[in-house]
């Protein structure tokens, strides 16, 4: 081993409080956005059969939810409205009285320093369970913009601190933001789904927001999985149309694209760890596969690296109590 040179990467490696000192990434709770489903009905917590400690709640059960999101140092929700009843235009989701609206007047009432971000779509509203207006078959791009942007305006109404438009609709962030500005809430900010896949990572949440699409697919309005430069272009329109936040979705197979989204534009990059990712992993913990909190934080982290500034997750709980420990 005489004559040979090599660099000693493994010094910065000796003990935990020096590989403490190098570390590049830091997982934060502050990092985390919790996603919520809320049902119509009373006395209502029911596990997710395919999400594993993923609740419906009704609304009286919602607050203590919330306080206890709070008490783990959880700051920011994303609130999803799973309706009794659905029509073809989806009109439970621009009620005023709609069980989302509901959701969010509650919590920014009893429990108001959580930020309340507010999922803008219509698939769990319509019969359909497609995002936006459909006729002939076809998921029509304009007319479902004008429903899209009163669904906005009426949760900004409701009291929503972020609105997160997740529809896939071309000019979704230009209209909403007229619809929010002409509506006195110019300083509502807009999270946008930027970059969303037509993604099979969706299933379980599909079972959790009973949105599954009754004909066809989401290909029409969602991205292709192989495209890495059409997410270019779908961010760009955003930013220019006035996002605040840009969304890539889900998280674990586009870490590449999240890197490309942060390099690129100067804007807040928020990873959906979406529901497949979590199934994928509460599945394989309980059959004792895997190291469910080491494997959490792993990949947590990694959404961070890649670029994400902030991470909604179901594991937001868990990864609050593994913070704390
Ligand atoms: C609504 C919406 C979906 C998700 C978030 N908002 C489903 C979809 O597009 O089919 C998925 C979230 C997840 O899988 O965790 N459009």
């Amino acid at each position: 081993m005489d004559n040979i040179q090599f660099n000693r990467h493994r010094r910065l490696r000796t003990t935990e409080s020096m590989r403490s000192l190098v570390r590049e990434t830091h997982l934060q709770k502050t990092d985390l956005i919790y996603p919520i489903f809320v049902v119509e009905g009373e006395q209502i917590k029911k596990e997710v059969p395919s999400m594993p400690g993923v609740y419906h709640v009704s609304l009286d059960y919602l607050t203590e939810e919330m306080n206890e999101l709070v008490s783990l140092g959880v700051r920011s929700v994303i609130v999803f409205g799973v309706p009794a009843h659905k029509d073809e235009k989806g009109t439970q989701a621009y009620c005023e009285t709609g069980i989302v609206q509901k959701a969010i007047r509650q919590i920014k009432e009893e429990v108001p320093s959580l930020t309340v971000i507010a999922d803008t779509c219509l698939c769990q509203y319509t019969d359909h369970g497609h995002c936006g207006i459909v006729q002939d078959g076809e998921i029509l791009n304009d007319e479902s913009l004008e429903l899209l942007t009163e669904t906005a305006v009426s949760q900004a109404k409701a009291g929503a601190d972020i609105i997160a438009p997740s529809n896939m609709m071309d000019g979704f962030v230009a209209a909403i933001r007229k619809g929010l500005d002409e509506a006195g809430f110019k300083n509502t900010p807009i999270m946008s789904y930027a970059v969303k896949y037509a993604s099979s990572f969706y299933g379980p949440f599909r079972d959790a927001a009973h949105s599954s699409p009754q004909f066809g697919d989401r290909r029409a309005y969602q991205m292709d999985p192989a495209n890495r430069l059409e997410a270019i272009r779908e961010a760009q329109s955003d930013v220019e149309e006035g996002a605040d936040f840009l969304i890539v979705k889900p998280g674990l197979s586009y870490l590449d694209i999240m890197r490309e989204v942060k390099d690129r534009f100067n804007s807040p990059v928020v990873a959906y760890n979406v529901s497949g990712e979590y199934s994928m992993i509460k599945a394989a913990a309980q059959n004792g596969w895997v190291n469910e909190q080491e494997i959490v934080l792993e990949k947590l982290t990694s959404m961070k690296r890649a670029g994400a500034d902030l991470i909604i997750t179901y594991f937001a709980k868990d990864v609050a109590r593994y913070l704390s420990e």
